[in-house]
């Protein structure tokens, strides 16, 4: 995957087209995609293209599928039509090549999910030993530059029980950062913080947007979208109701429910 930026520049909040006609490469790239739970329709003919390098931020209310899609996209979910490519591997019940996705794409959850019986060291040198196959020596290191990135290299012979929640955060994105991944995937990474913790995950967030970090995020912090969202996605019910440039997003709302949520949240 070549690392061009798809708006040909590396500045956040380029004024991107609703409609895409793109012809540089793609992070990832969902089609017609539907989802079941039994007869309950959770995902909605959802079409949405991410350039490599765009940042994409998803927001909409409670329950309208913004977790379940973006857990699609590393096949923590399974969906029945449509088709969903992720770095040009296009995602089937091949468990090949789920694996194959799952080491380009990190995710960050709400509730950090550290196994807490391993130290934070042993919790980001883990799957680069396992899957990538790292001595230990080079995934200490590589461990060692991320959370000294995160701002937590003191913290490395800690357990997560002993760390702040987002510190623990912070220890997740260090974490998933050490598999060297071309996508990042965060659902709701500041919900579960208390509040004076929310920036400095959020900090974190701003740094690997601008060195150029494919991201889709999962977010209610608006501020943080409008600094770098290349698109905010709106989704209501199962459905992509509106997709816009922050600037547009925020100040000419198209769809009724897009207002309306924007009156409840800002
Ligand atoms: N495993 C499941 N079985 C059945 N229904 C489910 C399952 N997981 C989620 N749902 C339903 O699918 C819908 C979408 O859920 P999802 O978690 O994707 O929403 P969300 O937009 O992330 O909401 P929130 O903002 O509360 O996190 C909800 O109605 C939820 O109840
Ligand atoms: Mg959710």
């Amino acid at each position: 995957m070549s690392s061009t930026n798809v708006h040909g520049a590396k500045s956040p909040n380029s004024q991107m087209p609703n409609s895409q006609n793109w012809d540089q490469e793609l992070a990832v790239s969902i089609r017609g995609l539907n989802k079941w739970y039994g007869a309950f329709q959770v995902l909605r003919d959802i079409n949405l293209d991410v350039g490599v390098s765009e940042k994409i931020i998803l927001c909409g209310p409670s329950g309208s599928g913004k977790s379940t899609l973006i857990r699609c996209v590393n096949r923590l979910e399974t969906f029945q039509a449509g088709t969903l490519t992720v770095d040009g591997i296009a995602l089937t019940d091949d468990l090949k090549r789920i694996e194959e996705v799952r080491r380009e794409v990190g995710m960050v959850f709400q509730h950090f999910n550290l196994f807490p019986h391993l130290t934070i060291l042993e919790n980001c040198t883990l799957a680069p030993i396992q899957v990538r196959k790292l001595s230990k020596g080079r995934a200490t290191e590589i461990a060692m530059h991320f959370l000294e990135r995160v701002r937590i290299p003191e913290q490395a012979h800690k357990y997560p029980g002993q760390l702040s929640g987002g510190q623990q955060q912070r220890v997740a994105i260090a974490r998933a950062l050490c598999m060297n991944p071309k996508i990042m995937l965060f659902d709701e990474p500041t919900s579960a913080l208390d509040p004076e913790m929310v920036q400095e995950v959020l900090d974190i967030m701003v740094q690997l947007a601008r060195e150029g970090m494919t991201m889709l995020c999962v977010t209610h912090e608006m501020g943080f979208a409008r600094q770098i969202a290349d698109r905010i996605v709106f989704m209501d019910s199962g459905e992509i109701l509106e997709i816009a440039p922050p600037r547009e997003f925020f100040t000419n709302p198209r769809h009724p429910r897009t207002k309306m949520f924007l009156g409840q949240i800002l």
